[in-house]
């Protein structure tokens, strides 16, 4: 699906390095010439967008990395000194903190709209499977993260989340002390997290490479969901359009980025966090990052320790199986009148699940939290492959071309409407 490579070396330098190492026509093949559905809406822009928050997340942490001490009696005042004594210290550690939830941000809306428009369907099954390892890969690292300030929150969720793993029955507890590298959380824990949190973003890396491979070979999915058919009318070159556009998208998520930055940068962070670790105070209410609230909700949801881990773990992989659980022959939501309302039923649960994961595990909240997340496993069991053979699709174009010729009439016809009633 790679763009032809229509790349001729220039210089003499760029024919030597042709003949070599084909580098430059894999660039030219890959980003510039590769074909692009012509109708990709702003969503599309997203995967840029993260590929940007990863570089930007890499290079902050990269330099915080410098000024960090991974080691408890010093690790929360080494925090102190970047923010106060090192230059740019303030902007590069908010920066790191607020970019973690604009990158979790990102990954969300990727997610759901690779969701509402059918992205995971063949052929783009295994890019979607790798999306899910990537965002498990992303927990795992924005975790560790939080660990590293060693605040009164870093502290007691680290060691509420290696506990759970002392559910596993017979091996639990070895294997939480072994995580731990003790028997609570300490010097050692925080060592080792401190080398994963730096280790995961590169294997990260690495993923997105093979998911940006996978989606080479597959091809973009559209909005429509119909595949290309006739290249030369229904794709534009990846270079100028989907560049400038990505551009475009990403400018505008920078600026909701840097405001967060700048001017709020405290909102998404807990105030118990800058209170140092203290083994023998428990915080009243001990709550994960924001991104985390869904599936903490879940985890809560169950009296049941183990069956608790069990209902998180697989409230995440389960969407890795959305690719078979949805029995539609239509791929978009945009022709799937029944499935477009109940998407947005799911979002709203997934919202509601992440409220009550910041709320006390009692009372009307827990039965909300309980109701939620039958709910989530239901959209999955039960309507997803239940819709796919009921549902009543509208009738879907034939092409792209036909789809994107029907939607210009269509806004063609709006606009005369509004002119004839002004
Ligand atoms: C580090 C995180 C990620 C990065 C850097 C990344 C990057 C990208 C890029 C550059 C694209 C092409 C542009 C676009 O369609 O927006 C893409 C497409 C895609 N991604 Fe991701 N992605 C990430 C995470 C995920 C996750 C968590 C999922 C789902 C679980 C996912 C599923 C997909 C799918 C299905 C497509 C194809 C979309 C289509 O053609 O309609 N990605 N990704």
């Amino acid at each position: 699906m790679s763009g032809h490579s229509t790349y001729t070396p220039k210089s003499a330098f760029a024919r030597w390095l042709e003949r070599r190492l084909p580098l430059l026509s894999f660039i030219h093949a890959s980003f510039v010439a590769f074909p692009t559905p012509k109708n990709l809406n702003y969503f599309w822009t997203f995967g840029a967008i993260l590929s940007f928050m990863l570089v930007a997340q890499i290079l902050t942490g990269v330099v915080l990395a410098m000024h960090y001490t991974p080691e408890t009696t010093l690790a929360f005042n080494s925090i102190e000194h970047i923010m106060r004594d090192v230059n740019w210290g303030g902007v590069l550690r908010y920066a790191h903190a607020s970019g973690a939830s604009m990158f979790f941000l990102a990954a969300y809306i990727h997610m759901f709209r690779g969701m509402y428009y059918g992205s995971y369907k063949a052929p783009r099954e295994l890019l979607w499977i790798l999306g899910v390892i990537l965002f498990l890969l992303m927990m795992a690292t924005g975790f560790l993260g939080y660990v590293l300030p060693w605040g009164q929150m870093s502290f007691w969720a680290a060691t509420v989340i290696t506990n759970l793993f002392s559910a596993i029955p017979y091996v639990g507890n070895a294997i939480t002390t072994w995580l731990l590298g003790g028997y609570s959380v300490d010097n050692p824990t925080l060592n080792r997290f401190y080398a994963l949190h730096y280790l995961l973003p590169f294997i990260v890396a690495a993923v997105v490479g093979l998911h940006v491979w996978a989606l080479h070979v597959v091809g973009q999915n559209n909005p429509t969901g119909i595949e290309v058919k006739d290249e030369a009318k229904e794709t534009v070159p990846f270079s100028p359009h989907a560049t400038l556009k990505d551009s475009v998208g990403l400018v505008l998520f920078l600026v909701l980025y840097a405001w967060l930055t700048f001017f709020v940068p405290n909102y998404l962070l807990h105030p118990d966090n800058y209170i140092e670790a203290n083994p023998l105070v428990t915080p009243a209410h001990i709550v994960p990052e924001w991104y985390f609230l869904p599936f903490y909700a879940i985890l809560r949801a169950i009296p049941n320790k183990l069956l608790g881990v069990i209902a998180l773990f697989a409230s995440i992989i389960i969407v890795a199986a959305l690719p078979w659980l949805d029995t539609s022959r239509v791929r978009s939501a945009v022709y799937r009148p029944a499935f477009k309302k109940l998407f947005w039923v799911f979002v709203a649960a997934c919202l509601g699940l992440g409220y009550l994961g910041a709320q006390p595990a009692e009372g009307v909240y827990l039965i909300a939290g309980r109701i939620l997340m039958a709910y989530y496993f239901f959209h999955f069991l039960a309507l997803m492959p239940a819709l796919g053979k009921i549902e009543k699709t509208s009738p879907v174009p034939d092409s792209i071309e036909e789809a994107c010729r029907a939607a210009s009439a269509a806004r063609a016809d709006a606009a005369k409407k509004a002119k004839a009633h002004a």
